[in-house]
């Protein structure tokens, strides 16, 4: 089921999710309505926070740019080692029309389990590792704006509040 992805700036997207306890078939359902979401908004990842749900899961697809990717989804991941740097125009599916120079560690070592229960390591470089870090930075109440000076994120925060009010003005009102 494709869920309403939330828009910046919300209370919800700035608190720290919780771990998930056990991957059960909720878990599982829960991945499967955020791989729905984010391919109905051609996004390359999605975390929970961003469906309204403050629990640890984020999934990811970076095969547009990287062929030899697959779509993962991550319970609990934990960054456990960050090398060198990289910047990247990065974008984001709660802030929908902008984008923004990035820098984040080039490659990173991830731990998490996947949605069979199973504990997984995977070292991972170029948009995936991008795409990781921005995921595991949602999950701690942080969106890519929050790396920016403050000047372009106020202005960011109007047009996207600007955004809320025409959307809200466009929906059925029953
Ligand atoms: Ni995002």
């Amino acid at each position: 089921m494709v869920r309403e992805i939330l828009i910046w700036p919300d209370p919800i997207l700035k608190k720290t999710a919780a771990p998930v306890a056990s991957v059960d078939d909720k878990v599982r359902k829960l991945v499967e309505d955020m791989f729905e979401t984010m391919y109905d908004a051609e996004g390359i990842g999605l975390a929970a926070p961003q469906i309204g749900v403050l629990q640890r899961v984020i999934v990811l697809d970076t095969r547009p740019r990287q062929p030899e990717s697959r779509p993962i989804a991550m319970i609990n991941p934990e960054l456990l080692e960050l090398h060198g740097k990289t910047t990247y125009e990065e974008g984001c599916l709660s802030i929908p029309g902008e984008a923004e120079e990035v820098e984040r560690a080039a490659v990173v070592k991830v731990r998490y389990v996947d949605p069979d229960g199973n504990e997984q390591t995977l070292v991972a470089d170029g948009l995936l590792a991008i795409a990781i870090q921005h995921e595991t930075d949602h999950l701690n109440g942080t969106v890519f704006v929050d790396h920016l000076s403050t000047l372009k994120r106020e202005l960011i925060r109007k047009r996207m509040k600007r955004l809320k009010a025409e959307r809200a003005e466009v929906r059925p009102q029953a």
